[in-house]
């Protein structure tokens, strides 16, 4: 029996072009801004954030149009960073909430803010259990 579900951005006029506008504009405020600016510009040399861009492109396009096309490991390259704190996520999740409120019509800007509370709050929560942060299972 197949299925033929269609992809949550689709449905609320999430188109390419959309993630495009939203993933440049979001990270220009990111690299000028005096929170995130250094931890971005600190692990994503100049020559990378052409890649680094397109790389988000194919995340939100995989996350919201269900392209698949997006091949990485979120957790690992956010653990990698090493001091990221919680502070950092509301930064992070103010600035893209004012990014897709100004390029998206609301039912796409809230669909994309709803997926990025959730995939916030499951890196932070891996990146405390990736330093003992949390109790275990079994106390
Ligand atoms: C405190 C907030 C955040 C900071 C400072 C941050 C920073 C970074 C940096 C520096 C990289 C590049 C890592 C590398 O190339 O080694 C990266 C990659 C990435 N980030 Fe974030 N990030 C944050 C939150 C988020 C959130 C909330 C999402 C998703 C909604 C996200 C999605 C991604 C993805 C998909 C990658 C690519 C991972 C890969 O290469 O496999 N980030 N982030």
């Amino acid at each position: 029996m197949t299925e033929h579900r269609i992809a949550p951005g689709a449905a609320v006029g999430v188109t390419e072009e959309m993630i495009h506008e939203v993933v440049h504009g979001f990270y220009d405020k990111v690299r000028g801004d005096p929170a995130l600016g250094p931890i971005f510009n600190g692990a994503i040399g100049e020559a990378e954030w052409p890649p680094h861009l397109a790389k988000m492109c194919d995340f939100w396009s995989s996350v919201l149009l269900m392209t698949g096309r997006f091949k990485g490991s979120p957790m690992a390259a956010h653990v990698r960073i090493g001091d990221l704190r919680p502070t950092h996520f509301a930064r992070w999740l103010h600035l893209f909430r004012q990014t897709v409120g100004t390029l998206c019509p609301p039912p796409a800007a809230a669909l994309f803010v709803a997926r990025s509370e959730m995939i916030a709050r499951s890196l932070q929560l891996g990146i405390a259990a990736s330093r003992g942060e949390l109790p275990s299972a079994t106390g």
